[in-house]
């Protein structure tokens, strides 16, 4: 499956799309996590993203569509992606579509996490991931690991994203709303969005998500 991942910061994204992944056999692809994979290896990309991660800004176009192509063409990704954080504006809605077309594939559905957006703020407040592995995501309060700041997965030390602050996630939701909530009406158009709610346990959330998925 070809499935894409759409909802404010802190919905759940990262968090579904492991289980999502996993269930599916698919790779989780996530922009974001690129993104800081470069930051920590001292990339020039990664110097390019920061200050715009840093701001709560999208990172431009040219930098982020020629990243997310080059993870796509890998071998893994030949039978179906999750991507999560991409696209993130129409034009890059519209590149992806162009780069399927080529191939001649397209997208199987756009699931939409739909979280009111004080708990997205508390999701965010609380959220520590691992420096070893993005994918091993705590909250302080709803997942909290056995050791405060220790990862239960791989002992890596927890820490909280440069981008996490108070002022940075407003931006981020504000540029949500304005220029990714827009690529839901341009996917609902070719039918297929599927909306969910990522409220309560994150193991009801994957279920709910996998039984929107095979309607899809
Ligand atoms: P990115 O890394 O994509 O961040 P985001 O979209 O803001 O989403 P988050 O990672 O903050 O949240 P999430 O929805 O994955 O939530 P999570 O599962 O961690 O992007 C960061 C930046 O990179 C952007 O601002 C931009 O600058 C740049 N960028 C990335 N892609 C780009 C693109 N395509 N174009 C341009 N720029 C781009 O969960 C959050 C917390 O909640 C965790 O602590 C978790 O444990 C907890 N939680 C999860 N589910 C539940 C639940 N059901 N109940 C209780 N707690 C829960
Ligand atoms: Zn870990």
């Amino acid at each position: 499956m070809r499935i894409v991942l759409v909802g404010p910061p802190g919905a759940g994204k990262g968090t579904q799309a492991a289980y999502l992944a996993e269930n599916l056999s698919i790779p989780h692809i996530s922009t974001g996590d690129l993104f800081r994979a470069n930051i920590s290896q001292g990339t020039d990309l990664g110097r390019k993203a920061k200050a715009y991660m840093d701001a709560g800004e999208l990172v431009p176009d040219e930098v982020t569509i020629g990243m997310a192509k080059d993870r796509m063409e890998r071998p893994d990704a030949e039978n179906g992606f999750l991507l999560d954080g991409f696209p993130r504006n129409v034009s890059q809605a519209e590149a992806l579509d162009a780069m399927l077309k080529s191939e001649g594939m397209t997208l199987d559905a756009v699931l939409d996490l739909e979280v009111p957006e004080d708990e997205v703020v508390k999701r965010i407040a609380g959220r520590r991931i691992c420096r070893n592995d993005s994918s091993h995501v705590f909250h302080v309060t709803y997942s909290a690991p056995k050791t405060e700041g220790v990862c239960d997965v791989c002992g890596g030390d927890l820490y909280q994203r440069d981008d996490d602050s108070e002022d940075t996630v407003r931006k981020r939701l504000e540029v949500y709303h304005t220029q990714t909530e827009p690529i839901i009406d341009y996917y609902r158009g070719q039918g297929l969005v599927v909306t969910i709610s990522a409220l309560g346990k994150v193991t009801d959330v994957t279920g709910r998500a996998m039984d929107a998925l095979k309607k899809a």
